[in-house]
């Protein structure tokens, strides 16, 4: 990239796990449903992926991409990992990213009960039958309302496991660089963490430590299953795309939580919330999010929300409560931003009217000429 300032934390390298990484701005996970009907990707999406590597961006993490075919899948027209086809489909993608020299991450995704499109089974699961709240969201498909999931059982548990273990291998095969195991937002993982989606009274509910345990058998069970330069990353967050505002009880549920995650192996914490430099419980004061991740784990933690601003970004990394952040919205207004931060250009403002509507799908105009 061209004119670099010195001294810029934004344009510092980075070394995740293998990864040498040429700046600390990385892609956010972006759900586009732009795959096939059949959950494959694209050339349009090799094209859109790789706009991002071009302008800058030292890492890029995919979509949320579900792993088997059952309930994984949570919107028409997303990609999936469930296949060795689907795999097969892949490798144009991270092709055409590693061309423009950047490292790519499959976000590995499980629905869970917030289901809007699914082409294998009509009733979501989710560690118990509770209602999910909120409705659907209007730019990923047509449905009126959620459907309220089954418990999963043992055996729902064991399949869903062995599902995120068969898309991660299907992803290295796939050439991706590592996955990021989706433990945020209100899909599976999360709602397992969530204390009003879990009635459960075994193992995987009750404390924060139980409400943790699906994710960490997740990751265990990943780590062991790719090899050792494969990164293996995982999303958290508090809020959810169907309620915002849900918070954690306090600092010693983060405690857990982060603790036990970095225990389990991940190479990184994804954190997310509206705004990342905003405290994590309190409206007023206290940690943030990714402070605590930092705090109370043991390896790199990647921020995000609310960063397009460049001094925003900078401040993430200045304070030490991130080493990586990450931009969604701010990347699809600009997706040079790294490139026109470096040079000191002017970024344009995100408008979802113009990226979103009338759906999700990636547009013309987000693809080169
Ligand atoms: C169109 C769109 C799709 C998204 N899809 C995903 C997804 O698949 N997985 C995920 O973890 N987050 C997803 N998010 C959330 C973003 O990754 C990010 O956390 C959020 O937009 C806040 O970051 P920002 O302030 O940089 O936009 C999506 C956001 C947008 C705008």
């Amino acid at each position: 990239m061209s004119q670099i300032p010195v001294d810029d934390p934004l344009f510092e390298e980075f070394r995740l796990s293998g990864l040498e990484l040429e700046n600390r701005v990385g892609l956010s996970p972006m759900t586009r449903i732009s795959a096939t009907e059949t959950g494959r990707a694209t050339d349009q999406m090799a094209e859109y992926y790789a706009r991002f590597a071009r302008g800058g961006f030292s890492l890029l993490i995919t979509e949320g991409i579900y792993t088997d075919e059952a309930h994984s899948q949570g919107y028409a027209d997303q990609p999936g990992l469930a296949t060795d086809e689907q795999a097969a489909s892949w490798e144009p993608v991270t092709d055409a990213v590693h061309e423009e020299g950047a490292p790519i991450i499959a976000q590995l995704m499980h629905a869970g009960p917030l289901v809007q499109g699914n082409r294998f089974v009509d009733r979501p699961i989710a560690p118990s039958e509770v209602p999910p709240k909120g409705e659907p969201l209007e730019a990923y498909g047509d449905s009126d309302e959620f459907v309220t999931p089954r418990a999963m059982t043992d055996e729902d548990v064991e399949d869903v496991i062995e599902g995120f273990v068969d898309a991660a291998r299907r992803a290295e095969d796939a050439g991706f660089n590592g996955v990021e195991i989706h433990g945020a937002n209100g899909y599976l993982l999360d709602s397992f963490l969530t204390e009003y989606t879990n009635d459960r009274d075994d193992e995987y509910g009750g404390s924060p430590e139980s409400r943790v345990r699906f994710h960490v058998e997740v990751v265990e069970a990943v780590r062991e299953a790719v090899s050792e330069e494969f990164v293996v990353g995982i999303r958290i967050s508090q809020s959810k795309v169907n309620d915002p505002d849900y918070r954690w009880s306090g600092e010693e549920e983060a405690e857990t939580v982060f603790g036990a995650l970095s225990a389990a192996g991940v190479d990184y914490l994804h954190v997310t919330e509206a705004a990342i430099t905003s405290p994590a419980f309190d409206s007023e004061s206290g940690p943030t999010l990714s402070e605590l991740a930092a705090r109370y784990g043991d390896v790199p933690v990647i921020a995000n929300g609310g960063l397009t601003d460049p001094e925003l970004a900078r401040d993430v990394l200045e304070t030490g409560d991130a080493d990586l952040l990450t931009l969604a919205t701010g990347a699809l207004a600009n997706p040079d931003w790294p490139q026109r931060v470096a040079e000191g250009r002017e970024l344009d403002a995100f408008d979802p009217e113009e990226t979103l509507q009338p759906d999700a799908s990636i547009n013309e105009f987000e693809l080169p000429e």
